[in-house]
């Protein structure tokens, strides 16, 4: 089979950056981005794409419409593809078994469901959505239970390493492609079909094939072990804090030992995004199943320890403010979990702007890129927000830094956007109640400079 015609289930922050390179890369394939979802393919086919993300619109601009569709039509794009990726998103699950751990499968079903009512072909199935370890057997039952005459599939692990707002770049430039499938001569080709697309673009030597657990388990280990690097440097932060060391300067001399590297060293407020917490509870929860307790409690504490972090930081904020917020006006600058998104998902500033509502203040938000219905939603879904009403009359949200500060008692930085580095400090601190507090999450700001015009500043990882 020569793959002519790709499908991806689920238009999100996965498949629609990935399959949007693919038809980059490969002009002669058909990749139609298929999604239940109206608003969202209507987004894909307007102007303001869905999500935001740096050289995303570019890529769409060049090939949609011409190897590249976005399409409410699930049927039609499974029946005329060759190839399905599944992209359709696995949270955790909010009740039953596993609650608040579990990968929830049912989107995953739902989806391997879809194609086995539908599809009248060959297919080569492909699991991108990172799923706990041995889903694509859940898969494999499903479309095997369903097969109908003359109908084959083949399932592969393929899952995707692509951070949020260095998409497009990860995604041309890819460290590795990990590609799973079974060891059996109709598996052993339905991986080199899929080779044959990467190797568009990405070299040969980078394309690693193993069998589909292994690949399953090699995304979680790495979510894992990634976040498992800043709970290291964020408890480490804690220690500096109470020593006078300073969290950059160990996070450096650290990372100079090769064998350690620098990246991912970052101390902050704490990790945040769909991926990391979402996948060690994941983790955990494989691990007790698996009866391996010890092994689970080892990665439930790079959890415990990012929860830390993020209750640290907003307790600093409230003892330094007298141990009262209430009634006071506090500015959050950045509410996305990352510069370079507007996703918020888990992101810490949610924790921060929820602490400091039970507190009683009155906060006011600005971000870049987040829009002020995904902020009234995470911190007002009558699921999380006992009282909605109340709750949105404390918070106002902002087009500017400079607006957002005036007349506030305090600015906690919670995302690290390049543009809070240049603003006027000394505009806005004149425009803010005395004293003036600066809390900055993520240790990007001239905290000498802002001293100096008057703010009393506090950080993670050093003490000023
Ligand atoms: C992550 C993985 O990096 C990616 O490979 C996987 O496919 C999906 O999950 P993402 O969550 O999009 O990607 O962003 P990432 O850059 O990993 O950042 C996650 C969180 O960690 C962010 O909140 C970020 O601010 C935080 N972080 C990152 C730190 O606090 N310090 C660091 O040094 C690095
Ligand atoms: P991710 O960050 O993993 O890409 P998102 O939540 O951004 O996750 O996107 C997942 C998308 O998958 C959603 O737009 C959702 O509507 C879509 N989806 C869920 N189930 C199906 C399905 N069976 N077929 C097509 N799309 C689906």
């Amino acid at each position: 089979m020569t793959i002519k015609n790709i499908c991806c289930l689920g238009a999100g922050y996965v498949g629609g950056p990935t399959c949007s390179v693919i038809a980059l890369r490969c002009p002669e394939i058909k990749v139609t981005v298929a999604d239940l979802s109206k608003e969202r393919i209507a987004q894909w086919n307007s102007d303001k794409l869905p999500i935001y993300e740096p050289g995303l619109d570019d890529v769409v601009k060049t090939c949609r419409g011409k190897n590249l569709f976005f399409s409410n039509d699930i049927e039609e794009s499974i029946l005329e593809a060759d190839l399905i990726f599944i992209s359709v998103n696995t949270p955790t699950k909010i009740m039953g078994n596993g609650k608040g751990r579990a990968a929830d499968l049912k989107y995953v079903e739902g989806a391997a469901r879809m194609i086995a009512n539908i599809a009248k072909s060959n297919k080569i199935v492909v699991e991108k959505s990172t799923v706990p370890v041995r889903a694509a057997e859940s898969i494999a039952n499903i479309l095997k239970a369903n097969q109908k005459p003359g109908v084959t599939y083949q399932i592969l692990s393929n899952p995707e390493f692509l951070a949020e707002g260095t998409a497009i770049n990860d995604l041309l430039n890819a460290d590795r492609v990990l590609i799973g499938g079974e060891d059996t001569e109709l598996g052993r080709a339905a991986i080199e079909e899929l080779c044959t697309i990467y190797q568009h673009w990405v070299p040969r030597k980078n394309i690693v094939t193993m069998n589909t657990w292994s690949s399953e388990l090699s995304k979680l280990a790495a979510n894992a072990m990634l976040a498992q690097r800043i709970s290291s440097i964020n408890s480490l932060s804690a220690v500096c804090e109470a020593t006078g060391a300073d969290v950059s300067e160990v996070a450096r001399a650290v990372g100079l030992d090769s064998r350690i590297g620098s990246k991912f060293l970052q101390a902050s407020v704490g990790f945040g995004g769909s991926c990391f917490q979402k996948d060690i509870l994941n983790l955990v929860y494989i691990c007790e199943c698996l009866n391996l307790p010890e092994v689970a409690a080892y990665w439930q504490q790079v959890i415990d320890m990012n929860e830390y972090q993020k209750h640290r930081f907003t307790t600093k904020i409230i003892e330094s403010c007298f141990n009262t917020l209430s009634g006071k006006n506090i500015c959050i600058l950045g509410f996305a979990f990352k510069k370079n998104t507007g996703d918020t998902r888990e992101s810490p500033a949610i924790h921060v702007a929820k602490t400091l509502l039970d507190e009683g203040a009155f906060i006011r938000i600005y971000d870049p890129k987040v829009d002020r219905e995904q902020i009234d939603e995470d911190l007002t879904n009558p699921q999380i927000c006992e009282e909605p009403e109340v709750i949105r009359k404390r918070i106002s949200i902002y087009d500017d830094a400079y607006n957002a500060s005036k007349e506030c008692h305090a600015i906690v930085l919670c995302t690290e956007w390049d543009e809070f580095i240049g603003l006027d400090y000394k505009q806005i601190y004149a425009n803010m109640m005395k004293p003036a507090y600066v809390f900055d999450g993520r240790k990007i700001l001239d905290h000498q400079a802002l001293i100096e015009i008057g703010f009393h500043v506090q950080t993670i990882g050093k003490r000023l």
